[in-house]
This record gives structure tokens, C-alpha cells and sequence, in this order.
């Protein structure tokens, strides 16, 4: 029989596994972990837009604990070109992980373009599309970017149901407004809105707030 004391340190070094296996995923995405800049110490209070966006994630990782497995468990930052989306999304992600709580980083055009590729191949279809089901937090990354068409909008709800339906929180970072994400599938931007309802940010369009032009 196994004794008691050794089955601690044998779950918390495969947790470890785990989260440096998410790392070099992140890593392979072209963020590394431990270094990126995408912090929320970088993050500079610079006009309204950015003061939305950073108290709202702020109180996004501060509450959630107490909302993961609610409705409104995810976070929607959407609008302006430039404005810092990626930057306060990753930034939540990086405090996330340093808690062990396990997101996966979903860049969304490279990621359905791979997707697509490999649709034909069923068992490789189904594997690919599981991790960015199941994970603990989905970080999806802009969102809709490029051109979109019917399979990727199917796609995008077959992964968007299921955390809906399972309570599984995401954080969406995307340059298109509300009624955009509605108009280019209902069925996913409602899904998306309904989740993220009190950590919304749509960024006004507006060139002075595109922190790459500043
Ligand atoms: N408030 C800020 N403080 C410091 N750096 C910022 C701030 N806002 C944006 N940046 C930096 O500006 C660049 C653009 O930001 P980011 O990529 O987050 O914008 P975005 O809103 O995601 O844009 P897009 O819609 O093109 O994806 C990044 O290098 C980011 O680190
Ligand atoms: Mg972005």
C-alpha cells in the first residue's frame, strides 16, 4: 500500500508538469511566461480607455474565485485597434498562472487556421479542438481577426457552447464592438456577452485611443 505522506508531493509535482507544459504552450505562441512585458505593472493609466480597461481587470482577478463557476465568470475587452486588449488580457492570464490556475492561450487567427487544416483528420480535429474546450480559462485572443467564414464560425460556437453549457470561464480580447461579435454569428457573440456581463470593455473607436500611435 502506498503510504499516505507520499501521495502529496506526487500530486503537486504532476500539478507542476502541468503548468510548465501550459508554459512552453505559451512559450510555442510566442509569449514567454516568465518575461513578457505584458504585465499589469507595464500597463500605463494613460487616458480613460485604459484606466476601463485596467480596473476592470483588477477586479476581474480579484473576484474571481468567488465567480469562476458562475454564468458571469469571463471577461470581454473589445473595440479600438492598439488600445491594450492583448496587453490587460495576457497580463490577467500571467497572474492566473502564477496562481496554478491553468489558462490556455487561444491566439485566434493562427489558431483556426490550424484547425481548418486539419479538419479532415477527425481524431486529430477533435484533440485539438478538446484542449481549447475543456481548459480551466480560455484566453482567446483577437478575436475574429481576418476573414471569417461559416467553418469558422462553427468552430468558434462548437468551443463557445461548451464552456457556455459547462460553466468554464474565458477571457476575449477582440477589435470588433458588441454589436459586431453579434452580427457576425448571434449564437456565439450572445453566448460571449451573457458570460462576460459585468467584466465588459468596449473600447470607443477612436484613433487617440490606439496607445501605438501615442
Ligand atoms: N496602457 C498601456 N501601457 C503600456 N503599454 C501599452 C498600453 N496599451 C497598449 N500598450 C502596448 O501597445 C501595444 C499594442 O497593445 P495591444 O496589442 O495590447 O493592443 P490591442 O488592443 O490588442 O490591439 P489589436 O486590436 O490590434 O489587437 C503593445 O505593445 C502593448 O504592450
Ligand atoms: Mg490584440
Amino acid at each position: 500500500m502506498v503510504p499516505q505522506e507520499n501521495s502529496q508531493p506526487l500530486a503537486v509535482s504532476c500539478e507542476c508538469r502541468n503548468i510548465e507544459k501550459l508554459k512552453s504552450e505559451w512559450r510555442y505562441s510566442g509569449i514567454n511566461v516568465e518575461q513578457s512585458k505584458h504585465t499589469f505593472f507595464n500597463f500605463e493609466v494613460w487616458n480613460k480607455a485604459s484606466e476601463r480597461l485596467k480596473d476592470t481587470a483588477a477586479a476581474y482577478c480579484t473576484n474571481f474565485d468567488e465567480i469562476k463557476d458562475k454564468r458571469r465568470n469571463s471577461i470581454l475587452l473589445c473595440g479600438q485597434v492598439g488600445s491594450g486588449k492583448t496587453h490587460v488580457s495576457v497580463a490577467i492570464a500571467l497572474y492566473f498562472l502564477k496562481q496554478r490556475i491553468k489558462v490556455v492561450y487561444m491566439p485566434y487567427r493562427d489558431v483556426i487556421t490550424k484547425i481548418k487544416q486539419n479538419m479532415i483528420d477527425q481524431e486529430y480535429y477533435g484533440k485539438m479542438i478538446s484542449k481549447y474546450k475543456l481548459c480551466e480559462v480560455l484566453l482567446i485572443d483577437d478575436l475574429f481577426k481576418g476573414k471569417i467564414n461559416e467553418s469558422d464560425l462553427n468552430i468558434m460556437f462548437e468551443i463557445i457552447n461548451y464552456r457556455y453549457l459547462n460553466f468554464l470561464p474565458i477571457i476575449v480580447s477582440s477589435e470588433f464592438s458588441i454589436n459586431r461579435l453579434l452580427a457576425f454569428d448571434e449564437g456565439v457573440g450572445s453566448r460571449i456577452y451573457e458570460m462576460s456581463k459585468d467584466y465588459v470593455v468596449e473600447i470607443e473607436k477612436d484613433i487617440g485611443n490606439n496607445y501605438r500611435l501615442k
